[in-house]
């Protein structure tokens, strides 16, 4: 009997099998909902190189408040260089990308578009929150020290003030009793929910996750899908790059398909899944229900008589 300990792989049970041979088309101009007013996050025409390589060539998306955005798509179709431009962590060269109204890393002067200023930059950019693949926690910090470090800083409280909502951002991911434990103690998962928290405490309007359990041992994807899960149910608008498909299907109200630095394919994760008529998609996602199929197999053999 297959124990099935791949949590990941226990995810993607909640996705029924897609229908690849279906002819229909996923709509690629799906906006936000409107009922959900103005976009949080609208990006237009965003085009961005490296060198001779245009790697987003004309994005246009648009995420709604209290919406989840899954974003799909191979290896190195421009997914971590979007969020990052979302984030302001990259320069973008041409379009639009603004944040509740407000126009990321440029202003407007006499008609004409200006590298902002890093505190204009820093200024619009400070509701969004972004967790990385790579926890990146201080070594020689406890866990509610990490969670602490930016309300002390940046948002300049005072340390009981800090305190006090850092044991409530660890609480919220479920590690109040591991706020005294430094990084090296604590579980792949574990580190992921502390930086979970700490991007948590800085109250954002949105995080983005960039492929967040990527790096974690597949019986700790489940804790931290499970913290993502409960952030979508409170309303937490969050645009996410990921593999786990069960995931998306799950949780995500738009799921959005980059290939080769354009959006090949949007739409609600039914229509997306089940409808893939564009061939790349169709393409990406028999790869990924292939590989799958691969490990089910796999652990069905690995697993004890
Ligand atoms: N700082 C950089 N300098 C030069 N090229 C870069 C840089 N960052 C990314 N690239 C290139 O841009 C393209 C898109 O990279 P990106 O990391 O956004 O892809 P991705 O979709 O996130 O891939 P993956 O699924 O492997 O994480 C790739 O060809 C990559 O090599
Ligand atoms: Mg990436």
């Amino acid at each position: 009997m297959n124990a099935a300990p791949n949590l990941s792989m226990n995810a993607m049970t909640d996705l029924p099998s897609p229908t690849l041979d279906s002819a229909s088309t996923v709509a690629s101009d799906a906006g936000a909902d409107p009922s959900r007013g103005a976009p949080l996050i609208d990006v237009r025409d965003l085009r961005k190189r490296f060198g001779e390589v245009e790697v987003l060539r004309g994005i246009d998306l648009q995420i709604a408040r209290s919406e989840v955005v899954c974003i799909i798509g191979p290896s190195g179709s421009g997914k971590s260089t979007l969020l990052r431009c979302l984030a302001a962590l990259e320069t973008y060269d041409q379009g639009d990308v603004r944040i509740e109204g407000e126009l990321l890393g440029y202003s407007e002067r006499n008609g004409r578009r200006v590298r902002a200023s890093q505190g204009e930059i820093n200024r619009v950019r400070r509701n969004v929150g972004m967790v990385f693949q790579q926890f990146n926690l201080w070594p020689h910090m406890t866990a509610l020290g990490n969670v602490m470090e930016a309300l002390l800083r940046v948002r300049h409280l005072s340390r009981d003030e800090a305190r006090r909502r850092a044991h409530a951002m660890l609480e919220t991911v479920g590690l109040a009793h591991k706020a005294d434990a430094y990084p090296a103690r604590l579980s792949g998962g574990q580190q992921q929910r502390v930086a979970i928290a700490r991007a948590l405490a800085m109250e954002p309007h949105i995080m983005l996750f960039d492929e967040p359990t990527s790096a974690l041992d597949p019986e700790l994807v489940g804790e931290v899908l499970q913290v993502m899960k409960q952030l979508a149910r409170d309303g937490m608008t969050m645009a996410v790059v990921t593999h786990e498909m069960g995931f998306a299907a799950q949780v995500a109200d738009k799921v959005v398909f980059i290939d080769q630095g354009r959006i090949a394919a949007q739409g609600a994760p039914r229509e997306v899944f089940h409808d893939a008529g564009q061939p790349r998609l169709q393409q990406f996602l028999q790869n990924y229900f292939d590989r799958n199929a691969f490990w089910a197999r796999g652990n069905d053999d690995a697993a004890p008589l």
